[in-house]
């Protein structure tokens, strides 16, 4: 699929989510969060759930947690123009309680899609949740997030072979700063399949 086909699709996408009523999320929320960035990326990056700032915005990882990914980006030498960024679900739970499984289930047909359009040769699942579904999708063995934070995991797919890494969610530096420079190690692994040059082919609709 070329760069032009890529971005209609998910135009298209964007559109279908922004008029999504299949959980009861779509009553509460402001604005839908489909994601954004580079449409062509080599790296996708997934969070849990939009937050409040991110519910107002329409904008994932806009609130404390995405000043935390962007530092951790930083550390890695690129910048959210050279990646794709989404969350499992596309709308705020509310007071950010964690996402049901019913809710999980509704909405990962268009993270499935977003996967499918963007073809990432490295997926990074931020959190639990994100690290459960994509574990699941590719086929391996559940395991906890603690246990497998920062390896590189290598699946086969019908469009060839990808890594998956799970990584601990940035907004535990949030919770405590002390763990940040364990978040920068993590995220240290990602450096070999980071973007040499910088690329402007960029999905920044908000
Ligand atoms: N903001 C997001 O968009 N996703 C998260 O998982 C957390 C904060």
């Amino acid at each position: 699929m070329d760069v032009k086909e890529k971005q209609q699709k998910i135009s298209q996408l964007r559109a279908q989510i922004a008029a999504c009523i299949r959980c009861p999320l779509h009553k509460t929320r402001t604005n839908t969060v489909p994601g954004e960035g580079d449409v062509s990326a080599q790296i996708m990056f997934i969070g849990e759930a939009p937050g409040r700032n991110e519910d107002l915005q329409g904008k994932p990882f806009v609130g404390r947690a995405g000043d935390v990914f962007d530092k951790l980006l930083n550390s890695i030498g690129i910048t959210r123009d050279q990646i794709y960024l989404c969350n499992i679900l596309k709308c705020r739970p509310p007071e950010n309680r964690n996402p049901l499984s019913s809710e999980i289930s509704s909405c990962v047909g268009s993270l499935d899609l977003q996967i499918k359009i963007v073809s990432p040769k490295v997926i990074c699942t931020m959190g639990n949740f994100a690290t459960t579904y994509i574990f699941d999708k590719f086929q391996i063995p559940p395991a906890k997030i603690s246990s497998v934070a920062g390896k590189i995991i290598a699946v086969e797919t019908l469009f060839g072979s990808i890594k998956i890494v799970p990584l601990f969610h940035p907004a535990v530096a949030t919770y405590d700063v002390n763990k940040t420079n364990l978040l920068i190690d993590q995220f240290q692994v990602l450096k070999p399949f980071c973007p040499e040059g910088h690329r402007v082919c960029s999905e920044n609709i908000a």
